[in-house]
């Protein structure tokens, strides 16, 4: 073993599983996030915790610090397209945000077709949309634009495909902000897109949240541009890989994926298989050179006790109640 991977197997038993605050908020517990609310600000904790088809497997090294570094460079480069919900990172696994009321529907967009949409496309089932899809599609291909495949967000269970015009119908939200948040959904995969290109990916597809805030106005919220919520290719590889059928190079959570269907036939029902160590470590793997790749620098690990830095930082920043 190097040094690296030393260090990386000693932080295995000391990852972020959960948080239990007493006095830092009301606590909403996420697959990923636990998400303290004062009143109109939330503490957003991210931690080691991974999911699949839903379901929480465990926690990989470094997971949560890696996804909230990509998190900010990607607020970072489209502040000027939408405010967000940013108002301090007083940790590295901590976003202070400004609560907004989230738009009930997940602004899926996608550049590409795959994943789910080329599984109902192949079964005739992609109307669900309410697009028309070109008949001569090939898996993998790249649409001529972006397409918006909205999801209503569901409170348990999996996300439901909607059209646009549902949306309006069943008043979740009016045609003037579907229209605002559509535009703007757009412009941000336009924008990750291109620096995912710079960076030698493809932004093949991602999920943007958006609400307003106690003043109306539009932010970006959660995440963005993180491959947590998003389906990045090697750019390199795409075309020859494409034209021969082969599998996309991926740098995403397909990863674990593959190797819970691969490995043990499990695709989300029943009780998960536990993540062994190996599998834990070469996710960490992948996360950190998703980093390098969309930073621009190596992720440096530590290894410490998340939980007790991250106790001593939000004290310092002044965030418990007294
Ligand atoms: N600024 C914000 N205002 C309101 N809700 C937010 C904001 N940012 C994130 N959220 C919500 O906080 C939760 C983040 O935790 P996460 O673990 O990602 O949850 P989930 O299991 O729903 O994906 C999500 O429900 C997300 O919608
Ligand atoms: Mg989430």
């Amino acid at each position: 073993m190097d040094a690296l991977e030393t260090d990386l197997a000693a932080q295995l038993a000391h990852t972020l599983q959960q948080t239990n605050f007493a006095n830092l908020g009301t606590l909403y517990r996420g697959k990923v996030r636990d998400v303290y609310r004062q009143g109109d600000r939330l503490i957003l904790v991210t931690t080691d915790r991974v999911s699949a088809f839903d379901v929480v497997l465990g926690t990989i090294p470094h997971k949560g610090q890696i996804l909230n570094a990509m998190a900010k460079v990607g607020f970072e480069t489209t502040q000027d397209i939408v405010k967000n919900h940013v108002l301090s990172i007083p940790d590295p696994n901590v976003v202070v945000a400004t609560r907004c009321e989230a738009y009930p529907i997940e602004f899926v967009v996608r550049g590409y077709i795959t994943g789910s949409l080329w599984r109902d496309y192949e079964r005739g089932a992609a109307g669900a949309y309410g697009i028309s899809l070109p008949s001569s599609l090939r898996k993998d291909q790249a649409f001529r634009a972006p397409i918006l495949t909205p999801t209503t967000k569901a409170q348990h269970g999996h996300d439901q495909p909607i059209s646009m015009a549902a949306i309006v119908e069943q008043g979740l939200m009016s045609a003037q902000a579907l229209e605002e948040a559509s535009a703007v959904a757009l412009a941000l995969f336009e924008r990750g897109q291109a620096h995912a290109a710079s960076h030698g990916l493809i932004l093949v597809d991602t999920k943007y949240e958006l609400g307003l805030d106690t003043e109306g106005t539009l932010r970006v919220i959660d995440e963005i541009h993180t491959p947590d919520c998003s389906r990045y290719w090697m750019a390199d590889t795409y075309a020859e890989r494409f034209e021969r059928g082969e599998a996309q190079a991926m740098l995403d959570k397909e990863n674990l994926r593959a190797w819970l269907i691969d490995t043990h036939g499990y695709r989300g029902d029943g009780p998960p298989p536990a993540l062994t160590d190996e599998i834990r470590l070469l996710l960490t793997r992948r996360y950190m050179d998703a980093h390098l790749r969309l930073t621009g620098h190596a992720f440096k690990p530590e290894v410490q006790d998340v939980g007790a830095r991250l106790a001593k930082n939000l004290e310092n920043a002044g965030l418990f109640a007294s």
